[in-house]
């Protein structure tokens, strides 16, 4: 990795509570000139010296991802480049891949099983290949990311509240307030979080001063109850991912996605059926770049390029 350079508009979505998508795709447009122009210069390279372009074609937001794409399919044309598509989750798994030969460390053997927790998926995958993939569950409701976003939310913790709840809930007792699993009927590697995040809103409305008002440490009763939630939370995606471990042949196990950057995910993820448990470093856990253009070279040296019609897929799927 030459260079990655990620653009972050949480201060635009802030006061909104979440992300806008209509502000979104405005600050796409404002920011893919210069960060693409800055991720060259940082790598030390003129302008457009690459072999090919690859650009996120889905799943994401309609208006950001068309400005990805009117943007990439202009330059591949005008550098008379290969355009090659990627699929936004593929990315999260190849991210793991590129940390690996980032440090020169092996990469996972294959079968993998990926976990891939964000603000808009929660997936278990069976990855029989670096492109080949199987899905083994999904959530029914809420992804991970969201759950954390929303509890943070009703608590008036701000956004996002994903690393808001992870910082606070090292000073909170996680076994203070016990939430009870989800019963999932059929395939039981599926999650549901929309269960646990009523229980707390439950816990708010029975005691509001659990919310928090100032921008102060939360009270301690506060404390514990962010900690608990989080116990919940990743204890259950730890537990779905052991079964499928047990369910699936697989060599190695990746967990990927901006909730991966979570302290006590990663802490509990640390063995899992004495399976080597691969993540990639923060910066590469969270949406970037780097992992699209990582996941875009299988396909780039198979020659699956886009024709200049590309058009943005919202709703694209992993298989
Ligand atoms: O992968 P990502 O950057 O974007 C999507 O593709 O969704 O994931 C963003 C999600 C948000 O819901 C955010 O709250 C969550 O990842 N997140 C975390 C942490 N850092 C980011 N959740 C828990 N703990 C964290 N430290
Ligand atoms: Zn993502």
């Amino acid at each position: 990795m030459l260079s990655s350079i990620v653009a972050s508009q949480m201060d635009t979505h802030r006061p909104y509570g979440g992300v806008v998508p209509e502000l979104a795709s405005r600050e796409h447009l404002r920011a893919v000139v210069p960060v693409v122009r800055e991720a060259f210069a940082a790598a030390g390279l003129p302008y457009g010296s690459v072999d090919a372009i690859a650009v996120t074609q889905g799943p994401g937001l309609a208006g950001s991802l068309l400005v990805g794409i009117t943007y990439a399919t202009a330059m591949a044309w005008s550098l008379d480049v290969p355009l090659v598509p990627v699929n936004h989750l593929e990315g999260h798994i190849h991210a793991v891949l590129l940390e690996q030969r980032m440090r020169n460390e092996p990469e996972p053997e294959f079968p993998a099983l990926a976990l891939l927790v964000s603000g808009g998926h929660t997936l278990i995958v069976v990855a029989q290949s670096p492109t080949a993939f199987q899905i083994a569950g999904r959530t029914r409701d809420d992804a991970a990311g969201e759950a954390f976003d929303k509890v943070a939310k009703l608590l008036g913790l701000g956004y996002p509240g994903g690393p808001v709840i992870d910082t606070l809930a090292k000073s909170g007792n996680p076994h203070a307030v016990a939430f009870t699993a989800p019963k999932i009927k059929g395939n039981a590697l599926d999650f549901s979080f929309s269960g646990i995040k009523t229980a707390v809103l439950r816990h708010v409305q029975a005691r509001p001063e659990l919310r928090v008002k100032e921008p102060a440490l939360p009270a301690q009763a506060t404390l514990d109850l962010i900690a608990s939630f989080q116990h919940a939370v990743v204890d259950d995606l730890w537990t779905r991912m052991r079964a499928a471990a047990q369910k699936y042949d697989v060599r190695s196990v990746l967990v990927t996605g901006g909730v991966a950057c979570n302290s006590a995910l990663r802490q509990r993820f640390a063995s899992l059926d004495g399976l080597p448990v691969y993540f990639p470093r923060p910066a590469l856990t969270t949406d970037n770049a780097a992992m699209i253009a990582a996941a875009a070279f299988p396909h780039f040296k198979k020659g699956e390029f886009a024709k200049m019609d590309l058009a943005p897929a919202p709703q694209l799927a992993l298989v």
